[in-house]
């Protein structure tokens, strides 16, 4: 939507620069502040309570960023080697079975790029007994999930859902996915609003390409559904494209998405569908089948 024009700005430029600097300020505090409350309860042991006070759910403005982050570049990530050296028992402290040395569950549900993770709330308590996990690329963006997590967590500690099963973390779904999952872990991963990189030369790094759907296709199991919606009519011709071209994936049909709830909640609950939403646009959703691998066909 175009922007309204905006008023001549009358402030001079020494008090615009002040005000900035105050607002950082106050946004470097507040953000500080919340990072004490989240070490206390990463670093806290399963099996004893933290003093980090009922947490209220985060404000957004804290944690702005950026709208994109370059995929290609070094972004320091920590990743683990392979599957095998992931510690998940932090992020889900209630699905780790401390008598058995496990985790009880592995992650099932990703939410490839959640953005301020809408999604991730609104799937955990509909999959309750399933592991689901945001992962993305921007540090604040990432911290804020988090410190909604905890707030949430802390908020409905005493009743019968409690948050336990959603998590999230930083990192780069372009370049370590393998690394975090073992093949055929996943049963669904969504794909919602992905920044469109309208140019020519940067459709390159748009998140759905043929090899990188190879690399999806290894991590989701037979029968597992790739969700994606998006607000660009070209960017979802451009995945309807990819995915129909591949040979391990098979688009899911209308009737099939009307019956399916994932489809519901990933239609309403993103804050960026949320926006479309407010501004009246469209949205086009294409969901794709996992196929079983040539060789076991038989
Ligand atoms: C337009 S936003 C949509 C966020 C959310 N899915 C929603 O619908 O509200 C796209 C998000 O994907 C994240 N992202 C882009 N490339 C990524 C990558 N390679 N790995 C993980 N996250 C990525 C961006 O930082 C951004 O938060």
């Amino acid at each position: 939507m175009p922007k309204p024009p905006q008023p001549p700005c009358t402030k001079d430029k020494e008090t615009q620069l002040r005000e900035q600097q105050e607002a950082e300020i106050k946004r470097r505090a507040y953000r500080e502040n919340k990072q004490n409350a989240r070490k206390k309860v990463k670093h806290a042991r399963f099996e004893e309570p933290t003093d980090v006070s009922p947490v209220d759910l985060p404000r957004k403005r804290f944690y702005r960023q950026r709208a994109h982050s370059n995929p290609f570049s070094d972004h320091r990530l920590d990743y683990p080697n392979s599957p095998d050296t992931m510690d998940w028992s932090k992020m889900y402290p209630n699905f780790y079975d401390s008598e058995l040395g496990k985790m009880t569950s592995k992650v099932e549900i990703a939410d490839i790029g959640c953005g301020y993770g809408g999604l991730l709330t609104q799937l955990g308590p509909s999959f309750p007994e399933s592991l689901v996990l945001g992962m993305e690329i921007r540090v604040q963006v990432t911290q804020y999930v988090e410190d909604r997590i905890i707030a949430l967590r802390n908020k409905h500690a005493q009743d019968d859902y409690k948050y336990d099963n959603i998590s999230v973390i930083r990192g780069n779904a372009m370049k370590f996915l393998p690394n975090f999952f073992y093949k055929s872990q996943l049963s669904k991963m969504f794909f919602c609003f992905p920044d469109p990189h309208f140019k020519q030369r940067k459709h390159k790094a748009r998140i759905i390409t043929n090899t990188l759907l190879s690399e999806y296709a290894y991590v989701l199991k037979e029968g597992g559904v790739i969700y994606t919606i998006t607000d660009v009519e070209d960017l979802h011709n451009w995945m309807v494209q990819h995915l129909d071209e591949h040979p391990l994936f098979e688009r899911l049909s209308k009737e099939w998405e009307d019956q399916d709830k994932c489809v519901e909640i990933m239609y309403n609950s993103t804050e960026e569908g949320q926006k479309v939403t407010r501004n009246k646009g469209s949205k086009w959703v294409a969901c794709y089948r996992r196929l079983p691998n040539p060789e076991e066909c038989v």
